[in-house]
């Protein structure tokens, strides 16, 4: 079976990796996508385990569309009553880079349309849209002339962890945060310290990570338990065999926030997820933050951008974060996540690796600082 993973921009290699560890043959990483060839167990468990994923899709189809009338003529001549029936709701996701095709929302109407005339022609009703809850989501993507049909076995996007019950301003997507501590090499052996950890998504990102929870411990429903082909018993072992898969973790998770509310949220979604009494959380400013015993760790901040104008002071927040990086973390790899350039030389020290990364629509560099002890120090400037 041909399987494609999308993700996010900048988190390919590290999807690719995921993939491979899972079993995944034949892996080709695309844009923003990973192709990759398996059985159904592997789509399962792609669904299950894959932490830098947002959806998993079955091509069910492939031809050549120059136009609109081509398009709606080979959505048709597949046998959409093999995935659905008149009184199951549909929804389709459309993506277009195409010189024949300028809109995707017009893409997936003329899908749907060719879905549910096909329908009326045999039975003389029409399923229903269901843009939020559908029975059966279908993905198109266009490139140049090629359209591939897919089916999303996801459902609902695979950000969604079900963890998240309270939010602050500014969340990162889980799979972003899943993505960042990925590339930032975290492999749960030593500390971890996210001082401006707002509602706490890196925290438990690396909590998860560490302690080998699956991503989707506390989904409960996926587009693939409504296919005709759904192995229930399939489904079962392969949630079975990720949780066995948990481990015991014995280095210190720390989070703090200087605003109470965030931290509030942090032990929520930390709750919820049953990770409590395994993340430290303290309302502090980073400013005052102390640390006991230094054995050295990973550090990843997603601090303010600036954008808001009650963050005046953005340059200062950032040089901040320099001096108590320099002071406090000696040791540590820090990573930051920003997309303010400017503030980003605030920060006065030597940055060893610069990623993009696009958060939410912000272009952002994902900036690494080893924190060298003894003579390295003369490193910063
Ligand atoms: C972009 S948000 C972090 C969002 C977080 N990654 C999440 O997923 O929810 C930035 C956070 O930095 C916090 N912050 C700003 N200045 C701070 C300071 N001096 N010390 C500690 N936290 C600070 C803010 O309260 C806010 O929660």
């Amino acid at each position: 079976m041909q399987i494609v993973a999308k993700t996010l921009a900048g988190l390919e290699s590290v999807l690719e990796k995921e993939i491979a560890s899972l079993g995944g043959e034949n892996i080709v990483a695309l844009k923003r996508a990973v192709q990759f060839e398996g059985n159904l167990e592997l789509l399962y468990r792609a669904n299950y385990e894959l932490r830098t994923a947002v959806r998993v899709l079955k091509p069910i189809a492939k031809f050549n569309v120059r136009n609109e009338h081509e398009l709606y003529q080979k959505i048709q001549t597949i046998n959409w009553e093999d995935f659905m029936s008149i009184r199951d709701t549909l929804a389709i996701d459309a993506a277009v880079s195409s010189q024949h095709f300028n809109h995707s929302k017009y893409v997936a109407l003329k899908t749907k349309d060719a879905i549910v005339d096909q329908f009326r022609s045999k039975t003389g009703r029409r399923p229903s849209v269901d843009i939020n809850n559908p029975f059966l989501r279908i993905n198109i993507h266009i490139g140049g002339s090629e359209c591939t049909v897919a089916l999303d076995s996801s459902g609902d996007s695979l950000h969604k962890r079900n963890y998240r019950i309270s939010q602050t301003s500014a969340p990162l997507s889980e799979v972003l945060a899943a993505g960042m501590l990925k590339l930032a090499g975290w492999k749960a052996d030593r500390d971890f310290v996210d001082p401006m950890c707002g509602s706490g998504t890196i925290l438990i990102e690396a909590a998860m990570m560490a302690y080998n929870i699956p991503a989707q411990v506390l989904r409960k429903d996926f587009c693939f338990m409504n296919w005709p082909d759904f192995d229930a018993r399939l489904w079962r072992q392969v949630k079975q065999e990720a949780r066995k898969k948990q481990r015991a973790f014995r280095y210190r998770i720390m989070g703090s926030d200087i605003d109470l509310e965030a931290i509030k949220a942090s032990r929520t979604n930390v709750k919820a997820i049953r990770l409590d009494g395994k993340i430290r959380l303290e309302c502090k400013d980073f400013a005052d933050f102390e640390l006991e015993a230094n054995n050295g760790g990973l550090l990843v901040i997603n601090p303010p951008y600036g954008e808001r104008l009650e963050e005046e002071n953005i340059n200062g927040l950032y040089s901040m974060i320099g001096d108590k990086l320099k002071q406090t973390f000696t040791g540590f790899d820090a990573w930051i996540l920003s997309s303010n350039f400017d503030a980003f030389k605030h920060i006065g020290l030597r940055t060893s690796r610069k990623i993009p990364l696009i958060n939410g629509s912000l272009d952002c560099k994902f900036q690494h600082y080893e924190l060298y002890q003894g003579s390295k120090k003369k490193k910063f400037r």
